[in-house]
């Protein structure tokens, strides 16, 4: 597939009303390839957790409790949502003390990130990046083995590719002026 077929094609897929399937052969293959992203003196700064298909009803469970506390419609919402998916990654980037080195790693994983993407894109999985406000929940971080020198910066929801997705197109305000 060409690169710019790719960039120009995947798309987030927010829609996860039927029972999906993914490879995850495919998707371990994937990550792997993903940290030929660049990264500042080799931290290689991310990690993810994966949460295979069979095991998304427990995660739910398990987060929706602190998540979604007392508030069963959201609960159920989420479970009946992620027990559809083909799986899902927790994705997760090494901290640093220093400031230079933080925005470095961040950055780095933004790459990675992308780099994801596009190779599951490549492969026929499809993707969204959610980023929910209980990711800083102590107790989400805890039940996903979050370290403290560590932070969850969202999750990849993983999906097929059967639905169709609109490009959501980029207004390109003020992108290039002149020196
Ligand atoms: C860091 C990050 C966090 C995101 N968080 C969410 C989210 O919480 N919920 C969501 O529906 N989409 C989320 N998205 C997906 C964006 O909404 C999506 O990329 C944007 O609408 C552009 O659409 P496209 O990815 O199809 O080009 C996130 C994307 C990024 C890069």
């Amino acid at each position: 597939m060409e690169l710019q077929e790719a960039i120009a094609n995947r798309r987030s897929r927010k829609k996860f009303k039927r029972d999906m399937h993914i490879d995850d052969d495919a998707l371990y293959q994937a990550i792997e390839r993903a940290t030929d992203a660049p990264n500042h003196k080799m931290r290689e700064p991310w990690r993810v957790v994966h949460i295979s298909k069979d095991r998304l009803g427990q995660m739910s469970k398990d987060i929706g409790q602190y998540a979604f506390k007392g508030d069963d419609d959201k609960k159920k919402d989420h479970y009946d949502n992620v027990t559809n998916l083909g799986g899902m990654l927790a994705l997760i980037v090494q901290k640093d003390p220093r400031q230079k080195q933080n925005l470095e790693n961040y950055m780095a994983f933004g790459a990675f990130a992308q780099n994801l993407m596009l190779l599951l894109h490549e492969a026929g999985i499809g993707t969204c990046w959610k980023s929910p406000q209980y990711i800083f929940m102590p107790e989400v971080r805890d039940t996903l083995g979050v370290k403290d020198s560590e932070d969850l910066v969202g999750f990849l929801y993983l999906t097929d590719m059967e639905d169709r997705v609109s490009h959501r197109k980029r207004r390109m305000k003020n992108l290039i002026t002149e020196y």
